[in-house]
């Protein structure tokens, strides 16, 4: 599900962050929105709200006695008709105000007359945040139902570095799409594998393989919007973790063995999307080897153990999805796969457009038969994926 048509009453508050919120704006209109602005007197000291009513194409509120409506009633008619509140920046004062239930202005009014949901981006100075008060009215507005989008870690405006620093704009699109996600995964623990293995040749040699991990983290991702509790298994790549996933990092077919099997008890779901090396080196050697006058090193192999059919043969397997690459023939090896495994659902790519790429065009394949996803980019692909295998899973209750 995208936030097209989503209607998004931004809240700013007085912060340097405001500047940021400029681009969130046009973020949000780029992504589909309908975003109407409320500015706090204080975030007016930063930023203009001529610049925000030139980017949104509409009138910015900034004042609770506002003429323009009728009755003195705008803190309940701006309120009325959004699907979502989202204040950034956010600053200590409004995070202490909305905890206590506070109105002293148009946006704590909105806020605490609203009927959808709220978003929070704080951004703060790292004492401000880590003051206890802070804190306290962060436990408050979460036990209230308040969703974050951060606060992230790093430089500051006032020159210190530490938690406080509002997410980047992108981000904070990122998390309001995922808070638009349906919630087919509630309560349901999963667990996902991505990216590459390394088998080791030698201390500083290894064999690996192209995969990214972008499909195997954009599952992940899905899984954890959909309202699952989601561990990732992860091969060597250069990729952040997606927010609240707990990850654990592998490098060998091995470890990624080891890791499945420490955290699959208990799992309900399990997703194979890593490209796990089918065999490692039998013969590695503890020193570098050296070139022998032109002799090739003769390197002998060992089937790795394949973890996803492991998993699937075990009592009380959860339910299976795995992946299939390849690079021809793709619909005859995944259902093969699939059948061979023993698993109820296999998600089949072409392994030469797939690997690497932001996009992909994944096929399904269940005892339904074939169900192609079109294509498009790894983060919705993900998206369907999971709102098929949730659609299973609620069937077969
Ligand atoms: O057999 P093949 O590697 O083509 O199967 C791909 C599927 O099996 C993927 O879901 C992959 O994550 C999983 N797999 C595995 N362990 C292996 C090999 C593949 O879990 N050793």
């Amino acid at each position: 599900m995208t936030v097209k048509g989503k209607r998004i009453l931004l809240g700013l508050t007085g912060g340097i962050a405001a500047y940021k919120a400029a681009e969130l704006a046009r973020a949000l209109g780029r992504a589909g929105c309908d975003v109407r602005v409320a500015m706090t007197e204080a975030a007016t000291r930063f930023i203009t709200p001529v610049t925000l009513q030139a980017l949104t194409g509409q009138a910015v509120w900034t004042d609770l006695w506002d003429p323009r409506v009728a009755d003195n009633m705008s803190h309940i008619e701006l309120s009325r008709d959004r699907d979502l509140i989202l204040v950034a920046p956010a600053s200590a004062d409004f995070m202490a105000k909305a905890a206590q239930g506070l109105a002293d202005d148009l946006l704590t009014t909105l806020v605490l007359a609203r009927r959808c949901p709220l978003m929070v981006a704080p951004a703060m100075n790292v004492e401000m945040w880590d003051n206890p008060a802070t804190q306290r009215n962060l436990r408050t507005l979460r036990a209230d139902g308040v969703v974050f989008a951060g606060p992230a870690a790093g430089d500051q405006a006032c020159g210190e570095t530490g938690m406080g620093r509002m997410l980047e704009p992108a981000a904070i699109v990122a998390e309001v799409e995922a808070l638009f996600q349906p919630k087919s995964l509630a309560g349901k623990r999963v667990l996902v594998t991505a990216g590459p293995t390394e088998e080791r040749i030698d201390p500083v040699r290894v064999i690996t393989n192209t995969s990214s991990g972008k499909m195997g983290y954009a599952v992940a991702r899905a899984a954890r919007e959909a309202g699952a509790e989601v561990t990732l298994v992860s091969g060597p790549v250069a990729l952040e973790a997606p927010a609240g996933v707990a990850r654990v990092s592998v490098r060998s077919a091995q470890q990624m063995f080891d890791a499945v099997k420490a955290a699959v008890k208990g799992s309900d779901i399990f997703i194979s999307v890593a490209a796990v090396a089918d065999w490692k080196v039998k013969n590695s050697s503890r020193q570098k080897i050296k070139k022998a006058n032109g002799r090739a090193p003769a390197l002998q192999f060992e089937e790795n153990p394949d973890i996803l059919a492991w998993v699937a043969a075990q009592k009380d397997a959860p339910f299976c999805v795995g992946f299939a690459a390849e690079s021809e023939k793709v619909e005859a090896h995944a259902r093969a796969k699939r059948l061979k495994k023993g698993v109820p659902l296999i998600a089949a790519n072409l392994a030469q457009t797939a690997m690497g790429a932001d996009d992909n065009a994944l096929t399904l394949y269940d005892d339904r038969g074939r169900h192609p996803l079109g294509r498009g980019p790894k983060l919705d692909q993900a998206r369907k994926l999971v709102a098929h295998f949730a659609a299973m899973l609620n069937k077969a209750r």
